[in-house]
């Protein structure tokens, strides 16, 4: 028996089944590379689903990390904490926006965020104006309520009773929004700038735009769910820059902490004091050793360096389009979703065969790559999976 083929028969034995794995056991890594327990090298072209934002044990991220262990793992939120203290301060300085809530993923930002948005109107406006309206092949985390705000069906299953008060109205269809938010009840809309579990599709900026100045006006909430397209991953730190919007609270999580369980959610001059004394609080979030190394993945994301993974999300969108099997690529910066004429997880399995990581996304390929992937990585990288997706477009 392998190792692979062991350690297989140990997680069915004591994992819970909630996952469908692929047939490889990763052992260790360096940057953008990888290495299985049976020896093998890959490029990662996935990145832990767009967490270690800058590869596996990078230099700065370690130091910080490994430096932080040693004088204070955890403290709790009772005490003030430094390396919180630091990151939320580089977060408001970056962004503009004015006040950060710590906890550990993506599903609780979006948690924070949807409990102050109801707490924003309930304060003002008092009872029964608590609805949320998110979009149409949405995603939002896992949690029943997220699952709730998540605008597809097939999540909404097995948990009843789920959360009330979401409406979904399609993606990019301004009028049919426009409808939903002139409920009296709608307290606020929740999006994605680039729905990336729904198959990386980006929102027009038209339809973000409209629906946003709507909101304002109304005083409804815009609450943009980062979670995914955040912390550089689009070539720009929050990707709603590049839609001309500002947000009242922006929800973020997978890459802030570059491997460390990290979310945020961030507040604007209206919403930073909604979250009083007792609101809202976690044991973990804000952990020194995971602030410490958000605080390494966020100073680096200067405007030089969003333009290089800018620039590599167009080489990626250079080479794969027109290429046999592809039907098109979709998505910004290093967020990328291919659409093959063949099965995605076929792509997948050939890559991996031939030591590339890649990730899916509904019916794509989807490519969430260390922001700092070096050059000729990527190139090699794109090179095998084009290769992949053209032989088995060819069968
Ligand atoms: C846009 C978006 N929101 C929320 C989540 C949930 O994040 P987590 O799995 O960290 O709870 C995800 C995860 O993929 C996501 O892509």
């Amino acid at each position: 028996m392998s190792k692979t083929q062991d350690f297989e028969k140990q997680d069915k034995e004591y994992i819970a089944n909630t996952y469908g794995r692929f047939n490889v056991c990763f052992e260790k890594g360096k940057g953008s590379l990888l290495w299985d327990v049976e020896g093998k090298e890959y490029i990662d072209l996935g990145s832990g689903i767009g967490v270690t934002a800058f590869g596996v044990d990078d230099d700065e991220w370690s130091k910080a990390v490994i430096e932080q262990t040693h004088a204070l793992n955890h403290i709790s939120n009772l005490y003030y904490s430094v390396p919180q203290i630091k990151l939320a301060e580089l977060l408001c300085k970056k962004t503009g926006m004015k006040k950060v809530f710590f906890c550990n993923s993506g599903a609780e930002s979006n948690e924070c965020s949807i409990k102050a948005a109801r707490k924003y109107s309930h304060d003002k406006y008092g009872e029964g104006r608590n609805v949320i309206v998110t979009l149409v092949n949405s995603f939002h985390g896992r949690t029943v309520t997220t699952l709730s705000a998540t605008g597809q069906d097939v999540f909404h299953q097995h948990f009843f009773p789920f959360t009330e008060g979401f409406i979904h109205t399609p993606a990019n269809d301004i009028d049919a929004a426009l409808k939903v938010l002139a409920n009296p009840a709608v307290c606020a809309i929740m999006m994605e700038p680039i729905q990336g579990e729904g198959g990386v599709m980006p929102l027009d900026k038209e339809f973000v735009q409209a629906v946003t100045k709507y909101a304002h006006e109304h005083d409804q909430l815009v609450l943009i769910d980062e979670v995914q397209t955040g912390n550089g991953r689009t070539g720009s730190l929050y990707a709603y820059e590049q839609f001309g919007i500002e947000p009242d609270i922006v929800s973020t999580a997978k890459g802030l902490a570059g491997g460390l369980p990290m979310g945020a959610t961030l507040f604007n001059e209206k919403t930073q004091y909604v979250l009083t004394a007792g609101a809202h609080a976690t044991t973990f979030g804000g952990n020194p050793i995971c602030a410490a190394a958000g605080c390494t993945i966020i100073e680096r994301l200067t405007p030089e360096f969003l333009a290089t993974v800018k620039a590599k999300g167009d080489y990626v969108k250079r080479v794969l389009e027109g290429k046999t099997g592809v039907v098109g690529v979709s998505g910004m910066g290093l967020m990328i979703g291919i659409e093959t004429t063949v099965d995605p997880k076929k792509v997948i399995a050939k890559c991996l065969e031939k030591g590339v990581v890649c990730l899916s996304a509904k019916n794509k390929v989807r490519l969430l790559p260390a922001l700092n992937i070096p050059q000729e990585q990527l190139e090699k990288a794109i090179t095998i999976l084009a290769d992949v997706i053209g032989e088995l477009a060819s069968e």
